[in-house]
């Protein structure tokens, strides 16, 4: 594991992060909770990506979809057949890799078979005990299965979402009729997924359950290859001004043909420098009329968009922006972590964009065993509470305090001392240069209200 990497996940663990599901049972199969700190991190990212995709916006309408769907949407879709993995296994160990990732294998997918034409055999050798790998590949589908029904025998196999925004292509009828849209328009949604993924690891990385946050936005076919860059502009630059990423931690990859997902026209991924590794952030995909007219054939409805302007009927395209909720909360501590040292001692701080922390404010009283000042810290706590999250921490001296909250990213704490309870002024400590200012107790709401704007 990378060094970076392996702060990160002991980081996450020691202050209640992620933690791995299941653990009292030993953990099960990469899935993760992520615990207090971590719940308000994704929340936070959840947030802003509503507020700039959605709320800032006049032409995206946000929806909740279900998990579970009717059957045939998988098959409509071409999940059934087409969403495979080539896998090989290990004589040997019995491990399963896919071959796709292995030394000197190269592989074609038929997309209406889902079968795996093999181009170039590579290595036979299992990286993980030297054992023989079975030169065979099979076609290993990623959709989770489950039932639906009370009576044993008559339930129905139904499956989980492969990926979340297929909801959206079976609401589009409704929001078309309901909404009063006209194209372009867009529908957001952020929703779990679950993949039964062959090869895992790095963490949060590669996980057999996470969230997605999805954009498909509609358009005519003739506007659809201006509005894929545009969007392709939106969404990198989302990471760069509102996620905090740095630009030269991000880059561009297309999908060439063969490697290209079988519903998608064109396909670039937003990469991160993850552990000094790029790898996928978010995929833009232009998925032409592919989605429409597959349930429109499936459902046998008329999934199609009349414009009044050019008084001509059409299947809209989708241009989807498609990124992992896991993959950015795990970009955002990466580029957030920091080691310095302070007086021969070791700082680990998370310099997050305050509007991301888990918590805005700590507010500490100087020592905890003087009544009038808790009592006095106890009111700016609860002053301040209604309006930003905020940490309440009286255990040990004020040094250790601010070290705690250095390692969560909260961006600033506010001291409660002697002199509080003569003129009604606090210290507020900034995270970052550690610097201290005196304000007084009437003006905290408004400076932090101003600090978490810009
Ligand atoms: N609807 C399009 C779609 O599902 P994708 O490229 O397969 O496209 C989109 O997935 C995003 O979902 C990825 O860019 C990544 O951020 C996230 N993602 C995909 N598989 C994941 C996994 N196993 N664990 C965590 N995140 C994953």
């Amino acid at each position: 594991m990378n060094d970076l990497m392996e702060k990160i996940v002991s980081l996450c663990k020691r202050r209640g992060f992620v933690y791995p599901s299941s653990e009292i049972y030993g953990g099960f199969a990469n899935i993760y909770d992520f615990g207090p700190l971590g719940s308000l991190l994704a929340k936070n990212i959840r947030d802003v990506w509503i507020k700039k995709m959605v709320q800032e916006r006049n032409d995206i309408y946000l929806i909740d979809g279900s998990i579970l769907m009717h059957p045939k949407s998988w098959e409509a879709s071409g999940h059934t057949v087409a969403f495979t993995d080539p896998l090989i296994q290990c004589q040997g160990c019995k491990k399963r890799f896919r071959a796709d990732k292995l030394e000197g294998w190269k592989l074609e997918k038929d997309n209406q078979t889902g079968k795996w034409n093999v181009l170039k055999q590579g290595t036979l050798i299992c990286p993980d005990c030297n054992g023989k790998l079975i030169p065979e590949i099979k076609e290993f589908n990623l959709l989770m299965t489950t039932s639906v029904g009370s009576v044993e025998g008559e339930k129905t196999k139904v499956y989980l979402k492969g990926e979340s925004c297929q909801n959206i292509y079976l609401d589009f009828l409704p929001i078309r009729d309901t909404m009063g849209v006209k194209i372009p328009f867009g529908v957001a949604q952020i929703g779990k997924t679950f993949r039964n993924e062959i090869t895992l690891g790095k963490f949060l990385f590669k996980v057999r359950e996470f969230e997605q946050m999805d954009i498909e936005y509609f358009c005519s076919p003739e506007k659809a290859k201006e509005l894929y860059e545009e969007w392709k502009n939106i969404r990198f630059n989302w990471y760069i001004d509102t996620i905090g990423l740095n630009k030269s931690n991000l880059r561009w990859r297309q999908h060439s043909p063969e490697e290209r997902i079988f519903y998608a026209r064109d396909a670039w991924d937003i990469e991160y420098k993850f552990f000094g590794e790029f790898e996928e952030l978010e995929g833009i995909h232009d998925r032409s009329d592919y989605d429409l007219k597959q349930h429109g054939k499936f459902s046998g409805k008329e999934l199609d968009y009349f414009d009044p302007v050019s008084k001509t009927r059409f299947i809209p395209n989708i241009i989807e922006c498609s990124g992992g909720l896991q993959r950015t909360f795990l970009a955002v501590l990466a580029e957030s972590y920091r080691e310095e040292e302070v007086n021969n001692e070791k700082r680990v701080f998370l310099k997050i964009k305050p509007s991301l922390s888990p918590y805005k404010i700590a507010v500490f009283p100087l020592v905890a065993n003087k009544d009038n000042l808790v009592e006095k810290a106890k009111d700016v706590f609860n002053l301040l509470k209604p309006e930003f999250m905020t940490m309440w921490d009286s255990i040990g001296n004020i040094g250790k305090r601010y070290r705690r909250q250095d390692e969560i990213g909260t961006p600033w704490c506010i001291t409660i001392d002697y002199q509080t309870l003569e003129d009604d002024t606090v210290t507020i400590r900034d995270r970052d240069t550690m610097e201290q200012q005196r304000i007084k107790i009437e003006e905290i709401v408004r400076l932090i209200k101003e600090r978490l704007h810009v």
